[in-house]
């Protein structure tokens, strides 16, 4: 049983009572980094050969329960969706709640699926759990299974942003996470051998409105958001 499958029945409630101070439910921080994805996943079918004819083949590695995937629905996201996780009982979740993506379960080191198999591979909150040691590892897997000129997407906590460490400090959960900075990833995905990482930092405020919606995007380079996402291709 791993560390999640632990969590599973409270994972929601802790993470809510860490995020209580924001004044924010866990699904405003869930759409924040759905809206990016949706940002990307819109890109990266503009740039395919074959237009929008084919739907893009995405990877969640560490997904969880799957909450950020019903803000993924494939009409609105362009986009096949697999998840995997080493926790089983919580990919019984995910399997449950969302019918239309596709789960597995792995051991955490060896993806089971074939060099080149996905457009995109993303991971959340994921690469804090997996001991610094193996980050470069992490990252090397992931680029395994994206086809060339692809791309390898981390979504990860600030720990820059005072209010990110104090959620990280409150959630049982997170007891054993390292925080890594972003220069510290970039870094990382070079030595993965990912090309061009691009950084988008992001959550600025606790409102959730278009108008602030936006200036999150515009403020995307300063590097004080809650959160951050960077994003680095496979070379081709
Ligand atoms: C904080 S949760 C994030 C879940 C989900 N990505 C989200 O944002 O809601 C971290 C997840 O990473 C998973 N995990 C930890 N180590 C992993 C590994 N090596 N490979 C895949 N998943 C892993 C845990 O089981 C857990 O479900």
């Amino acid at each position: 049983m791993t560390e999640f499958d632990q969590y599973r029945d409270g994972y929601s409630q802790q993470i809510d009572n860490a995020i209580a101070f924001s004044g924010q439910p866990q699904d405003f921080f869930t759409r924040a980094k759905a809206r990016y994805l949706l940002d990307v996943f819109s890109t990266v079918r503009s740039q395919l050969k074959e237009g929008a004819l084919r739907p893009l083949d995405v990877l969640d590695i560490g997904c969880g329960q799957g909450l950020i995937h019903p803000h993924l629905p494939p009409e609105k996201s362009g986009i096949r969706l697999t998840g995997i996780d080493v926790a089983g009982t919580v990919i019984e979740e995910a399997r449950a709640s969302n019918p239309d993506v596709h789960y597995d379960v792995y051991e955490g080191t060896r993806l089971p699926y074939q060099d080149r198999s996905f457009d995109i591979a993303y991971a959340i909150a994921v690469m804090h759990h997996v001991p610094p040691d193996d980050w470069k590892s992490f990252l090397v897997e992931a680029a395994r299974v994206v086809r060339p000129g692809g791309l390898v997407i981390i979504i990860e906590h600030n720990p820059v942003n005072p209010l990110t460490q104090k959620i990280v400090r409150s959630c049982p959960f997170d007891q054993n996470a390292v925080l890594l900075h972003s220069g510290q990833l970039a870094k990382l995905f070079r030595a993965a051998g990912l090309v061009d990482p691009k950084r988008q930092f992001i959550i600025f405020t606790p409102f959730d409105t278009p108008f602030f919606h936006r200036l999150d995007t515009s403020l995307g380079w300063l590097p004080l958001g809650a959160q951050y996402c960077m994003a680095a291709h496979v070379p081709s």
